[in-house]
């Protein structure tokens, strides 16, 4: 490694872009490859185009998130054809699955880096640009610290917090456990530590990442761990906001529900994915629960929390998935009455075990029963929507809306997407504004600051 007294320089006066697919732990991933581009001297460029590294990092969830990213892979040949000496990251999910095998396919690519690289991706880029070190790091050994170096955050009050990396489920549609390892738990003082940096430089909302974060720190061998996590970072001074994701149905406890009903800063919001309606279905996928024991626990949340939001994941055409079975996803969505819903076509993921389970669902089949299932989640988002109207609502303030002039946009403690005129008044990021609601849409709702 040439990086080990006061960093060289090697990004000095040039540019970096990260273009990042996936979810909120690739998100958080990102913030970290800018961080270490930062630390090497690289600044932001404005365009990937013309940045002097590029790193593309990747997502293996879904077909059609591969087919995207393969497109941008394309699409980096021809820009990289105009910009002599640039260089091709290839990070994350998908670097981790084809390893070798892409870096062949597409010689544009200069580095790839797996899962567990995320930590060193300065030393071997350092390493690659004084011509050492080799161009493809697809092993899966975990390094012995996890990333807690620098980053450069996205958002400048609300701040990704990764508690634990990789899954032990190993759902059987799901290529997660093979790309992100076994289950690794951070520290509860070095979650702390980060959270508390965080405050310090003015982050309110704090959320605690992880694939599945009701086993947080089994691996320890300790049980109650994420409950505990809960109400200690609730106790940071500076903390406005805690969220968490994503919880598993079947390890979600008593103990985390009842954090968050006695917690004053941890958000009302549940995100419990379900992904299917019928016990027969939920076994095949080896969920560990069935739907009875789904609908206690969103009895036991409403118990406790009353006003919470409920959002759900769910997958449709799964190997095996009949008519009467597809029905029992939808009656479980309008008994439940989600605030959200995440939907989803099964996409067959080679070396998962329902890759070669019989029964695979026609996709003109499992794009009618998606489209069914959308409709029906619509009419409860906004049904759940519209009972907010009237009401008023702490809402912390994200910034300017997109699409509308001169008014702003932000979101309440349940997660809902809230938009009010500014009529004249200055509002700042990370504000806390008290929203009055007067009109529901399916997507969100709109109101007055009071
Ligand atoms: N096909 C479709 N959806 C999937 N998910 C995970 N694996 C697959 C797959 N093979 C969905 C699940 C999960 C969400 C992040 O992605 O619903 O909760
Ligand atoms: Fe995130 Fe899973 Fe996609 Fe990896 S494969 S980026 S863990 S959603």
């Amino acid at each position: 490694m040439v990086l080990d007294k006061d960093l060289a320089q090697p990004g000095a006066g040039k540019t970096y872009f990260v273009l990042n697919y996936g979810c909120q732990m690739n998100e958080s991933d990102a913030e970290h490859y800018a961080g270490q581009l930062e630390d090497l001297g690289y600044a932001k460029a404005a365009d990937f185009h013309d940045a002097d590294v590029i790193v593309v990092n990747t997502c293996c969830v879904r077909e059609s998130a591969e087919k995207r990213i393969l497109g941008k892979i394309g699409e980096l040949k021809r820009v990289k054809e105009n910009h002599p000496g640039q260089i091709i990251c290839v990070a994350g999910c998908m670097a981790q699955k084809d390893g070798e095998k892409l870096i062949k396919k597409h010689p544009q690519i200069d580095l790839l880096l797996g899962t567990a690289h995320v930590n060193s991706f300065k030393e071997i880029l350092a390493d690659f640009i004084a011509d050492k070190g080799g161009r493809v790091y697809d092993d899966m050994a975990i390094p012995d610290s996890e990333f807690e170096g620098n980053r450069v955050r996205q958002s400048g009050f609300s701040a990704w917090i990764p508690i634990m990396y990789g899954c032990n489920n190993f759902c059987t549609y799901c290529i997660v456990p093979y790309v992100r390892g076994r289950e690794r738990s951070r520290s509860i003082e070095n979650i702390v530590e980060e959270v508390e940096q965080a405050v310090a430089k003015g982050y309110k909302e704090f959320t605690l990442l992880g694939q599945n974060v009701n086993s947080y720190g089994k691996d320890f061998g300790e049980k109650g761990m994420f409950a505990k996590l809960l109400r200690r970072v609730n106790e940071v001074p500076g903390v406005e906001r805690i969220r968490y994701m994503t919880s598993h149905p079947r390890d979600m406890g008593e103990d985390v529900i009842r954090a968050v009903a006695e917690c004053e800063h941890v958000c009302e919001n549940f995100h419990i994915p379900f992904q299917a309606g019928s016990s027969r279905i939920l076994k095949l996928m080896n969920r560990g629960y069935t739907r009875e024991q789904y609908l206690e626990l969103v009895e036991m949340i409403r118990r406790y929390v009353p006003d919470a939001a409920i959002t759900t994941d769910i997958i449709v055409g799964f190997p095996g998935e009949t008519e009467e079975d597809f029905e029992e996803t939808l009656s479980l969505v309008k008994e439940v009455g989600f605030d959200a819903a995440y939907t989803f076509i099964y996409s067959k993921r080679s070396g998962t075990p329902a890759a070669k389970m019989d029964g695979q669902v026609p996709l003109d089949v499992k794009k009618a029963r998606l489209n069914r299932l959308m409709e029906a989640q619509n009419v409860n988002s906004l049904a759940r929507n519209k009972e907010m109207v009237g009401k008023t609502y702490e809402v912390l303030a994200e910034g300017p809306s997109q699409n509308n002039a001169g008014v702003w946009c932000g979101r309440t403690r349940t997660n809902k997407l809230v938009l009010w005129p500014t009529e004249g008044r200055e509002f700042t990021a990370g504000q806390k504004v008290n929203v009055k609601i007067c009109a529901a849409q399916t997507w969100l709702v709109k109101g007055q600051a009071e």
